[in-house]
């Protein structure tokens, strides 16, 4: 009797693990959200008093096209947080040293801050 109870109890814990183990399906495919295109804040002007040429849009789905993760932007030490207007170095001149969109966008990993040629690739004028 003793080593029957035993037994059920050793099966239900059993049982109990493998369904808490076994991802549920839904846990398996879970992605993480990737937020909609957004634009910045035209909050600052360069140091010689210019106001930024155009609106700037983020988007976050042409990056991972690019093959960026998310890992590569968010995270210790990377430069950006995940709440739209919380992340320092939003600046070109922070760009033009390294930091921010400028980790990357310095002409080696993608087209650089730097070039005239570039600027209206994230400037957008309106026409
Ligand atoms: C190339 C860089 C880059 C990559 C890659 C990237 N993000 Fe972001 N993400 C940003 C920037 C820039 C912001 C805005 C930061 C700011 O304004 O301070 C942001 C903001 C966010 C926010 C906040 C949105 C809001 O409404 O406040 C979330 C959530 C987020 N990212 C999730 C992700 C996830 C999930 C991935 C991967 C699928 C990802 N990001 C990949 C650059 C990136
Ligand atoms: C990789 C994208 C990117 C490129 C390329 C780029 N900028 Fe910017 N720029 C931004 C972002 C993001 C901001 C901050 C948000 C805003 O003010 O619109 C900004 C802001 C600015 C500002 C406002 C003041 C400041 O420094 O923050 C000026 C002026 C400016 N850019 C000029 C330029 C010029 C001139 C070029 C070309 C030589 C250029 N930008 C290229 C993304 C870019
Ligand atoms: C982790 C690297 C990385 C960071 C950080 C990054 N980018 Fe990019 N971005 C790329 C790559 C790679 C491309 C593809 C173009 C290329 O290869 O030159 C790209 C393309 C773009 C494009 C052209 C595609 C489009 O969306 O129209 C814009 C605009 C742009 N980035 C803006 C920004 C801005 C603004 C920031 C900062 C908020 C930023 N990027 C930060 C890697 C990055």
């Amino acid at each position: 009797m003793r080593s029957m109870i035993g037994r059920s109890a050793t099966l239900t814990l059993a049982c109990l693990l493998i369904v808490s183990f076994t991802p549920t399906r839904s846990l398996a495919q879970a992605k993480p959200k990737v937020p909609p295109p957004f634009t910045f804040e035209q909050k600052t002007t360069s140091e010689e008093g210019n106001p930024s040429p155009g609106k700037v849009t983020f988007d976050h789905n042409k990056h991972i096209e690019k093959g960026q993760k998310c890992l590569n932007c968010h995270g210790k030490d990377k430069p950006f947080k995940t709440k739209i207007g919380t992340s320092p170095d939003l600046t070109m001149k922070a760009y033009n040293e390294g930091k921010a969109c400028g980790t990357c966008h310095n002409g080696k990993v993608a087209f650089s801050t730097k070039e005239m040629g570039n600027c209206l690739k994230c400037h957008k004028v309106p026409s």
